[in-house]
């Protein structure tokens, strides 16, 4: 984990200085969790990449879900088990150069690492994505990095949801990415619809002047993505 840019997001938990973190479960986790739990293919279990320590995780365990999150901070990740008193072990997984934080009933596994190490021969038979401050958060130039790991989890079925900030395109992040970049970058078979205005923002978004709105989006896929067809 050494690029300059994962180094700018750990700097950030090492300040505890976190604009995007919710107190309370975000609202389409809260009133949408449904669309993640039940898959033809996969049932119950949640991938939440670029987990930080949302409250989400919790609550989708709590609904019965397995939760599976990604987070190269562990700062980040032993709060998350701290704040919300979750007895948990640790091991090394040394093909993502990293470590795994699981909770002792196995609902929770937190993968400590960079998510561009991660893919499905780690984990798979998802169910649902919950992807807040993930593709958002990524910069322009990796976002086709982040797509491709991402295209090895999602299979035709799988509930998934993206947030994404209403700003101009030029700012970011977190970077406002339009529908048809989305479609094309989650593609081909990816198509995305608008299912929610989020009412309940951190309040360090009213300081970003550019920002009209946050919105979070469903994607479905038609096909199986496979590695073949992501541009190289
Ligand atoms: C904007 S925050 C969003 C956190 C969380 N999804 C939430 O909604 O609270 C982005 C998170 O991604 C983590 N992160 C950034 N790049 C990463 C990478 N390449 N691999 C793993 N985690 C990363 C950061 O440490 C940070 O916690």
């Amino acid at each position: 984990m050494d690029s300059e840019e994962l180094k700018g997001w750990l700097d950030m938990w090492e300040g505890n200085y976190l604009p995007w973190q919710l107190s309370f479960v975000h609202q389409a986790i809260e009133q949408q969790a449904e669309i993640l739990m039940t898959s033809p293919e996969a049932n119950s279990k949640i991938f939440v990449p670029l987990c930080g320590k949302t409250l989400d995780i919790k609550f989708l365990a709590d609904l019965g879900n397995d939760v599976v999150g990604v987070e190269a901070s562990e700062i980040a990740v032993k709060d998350f088990f701290t704040e919300h008193n979750i007895e948990y072990t640790t091991e090394d997984v040394p093909s993502v150069k990293g470590k795994l934080f699981q909770s002792n009933d196995h609902k929770i596994k937190i993968y400590c690492c960079d998510l561009f190490l991660f893919s499905a021969d780690i984990e798979s038979g998802f169910s649902g994505i919950w992807d807040r401050g993930a593709y958002d958060a990524m910069l322009p130039e990796d976002r086709e990095r982040y797509t491709r790991v991402i295209k090895t989890l999602v299979h035709p079925g799988i509930g998934y949801l993206l947030e994404m900030p209403d700003r101009d395109l030029d700012k970011g992040p977190p970077f406002c990415v339009p529908v048809d970049v989305v479609e094309k970058d989650f593609g081909p078979g990816c198509s995305v619809v608008k299912l929610l205005e989020v009412t309940k923002n951190p309040p360090d978004f009213k300081t970003v002047s550019d920002l009209k709105g946050v919105n979070v989006f469903r994607l479905s896929f038609q096909q199986r993505q496979s590695l073949n067809q992501t541009k190289v």
